[in-house]
């Protein structure tokens, strides 16, 4: 929205959730962390780094005081494979909160995931979908590193090979699964609801055909907006005011931030970066999560060119 004259101000006004939220930050505070906010901070004892790399990237340094949960396809702590050969489905929940647990992750720290952009943009999209599953686990401070340890590496901070002493948390629950809607959901939402495709424009328009959903295409009625216009040259989150613009140039400038709009993708890794901008940077909250995305949907359904 643009803040232009005083009506769209008072309209701006009313463009809040009427839903309870979910996150407990105060407003000038995002889902993404610069990496000078962390390093400013570096001193809280409630903040709690964890580190997506593999193990043997975090073994060779790492942000001090990080602790690793690697992310690795199609089997770790943050995803599961499968049932149906669906990749990056979410985890078990003994399987996530086990790891968590055992890592000393508890719901009362400042969360912070940081990932590599080793082969830009897909680690910054899995910061967002492992941080959308933090959420859905019930952490309520959950905040994704913005270009992670590479841009750390980049400016030349701290880095340790020091592993901090973990005490097990003892932390349990289980995946909120609301936000997560299937293949017939979606389809009964086709020219009713607002649908977003993650992917790269030529896959949306059906001029390259991924291996994992054989029809070219996307789901009838869906709208594109790539997670790599969310990014800028570097790789990196662009900031609130561009998220915004970008939003509303594939969306319009009018949707209620309580507006249902579902996200998907090629296999659902892309699409966890609009999850984590519409809901922890623009405010919107009825973002729905098609995990399956097109992979699944191929199975079943035509793709519209
Ligand atoms: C961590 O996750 C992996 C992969 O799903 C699983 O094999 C392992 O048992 C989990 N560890 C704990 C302590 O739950
Ligand atoms: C599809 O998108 C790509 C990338 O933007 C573009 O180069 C190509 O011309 C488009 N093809 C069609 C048929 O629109």
């Amino acid at each position: 929205m643009r803040l232009s004259n005083p009506l769209s101000l008072l309209f701006a006004a009313a463009q809040v959730c009427t839903a309870a939220p979910t996150f407990y930050w105060p407003p000038w505070m995002t889902g993404i962390v610069s990496t000078s906010w962390l390093a400013a901070h570096s001193w809280d004892p409630t903040i709690q780094i964890i580190d997506t790399r593999s193990a043997a990237d975090y073994a060779a340094g790492h942000i001090p005081k990080a602790i690793n949960i690697p992310w690795a396809v199609p089997l770790s702590a943050w995803i599961s494979y499968g049932p149906d050969d669906l990749l990056l489905q979410l985890p078990e929940d003994n399987y996530l909160f086990g790891n968590l647990s055992a890592a000393g992750i508890s719901k009362s720290k400042r969360i912070i995931i940081s990932s590599s952009k080793a082969t830009p943009p897909y680690p910054q999209a899995e910061a967002a979908r492992i941080a959308m599953t933090m959420k859905l686990a019930g952490f309520p401070l959950v905040h994704v590193l913005n270009g992670g340890i590479t841009k750390w590496h980049a400016e030349g901070r701290t880095v340790t090979t020091t592993v901090p002493t973990i005490t097990p948390s003892g932390v349990t629950g289980s995946l909120d699964r609301t936000d997560i809607v299937d293949r017939e959901y979606v389809h009964a939402a086709i020219n009713n609801k607002i649908i977003l495709d993650a992917r790269d424009p030529s896959v949306y328009n059906g001029s390259v055909t991924e291996q994992w959903a054989s029809k070219p295409g996307h789901i009838p009625s869906a709208k594109n907006l790539p997670t790599v216009s969310l990014l800028d040259s570097n790789g990196n989150y662009k900031e609130r005011a561009a998220l915004a613009e970008l939003v509303e140039s594939v969306i319009g400038d009018d949707v209620d931030k309580d507006t249902e709009i579902i996200v998907y993708c090629g296999v659902g890794g892309y699409a966890g970066g609009i999850y984590w901008v519409l809901n922890t940077v623009l405010g919107f909250c009825n973002v729905k999560f098609y995990d399956g995305s097109s992979q699944d949907w191929v199975k079943v359904y035509d793709m519209e060119l």
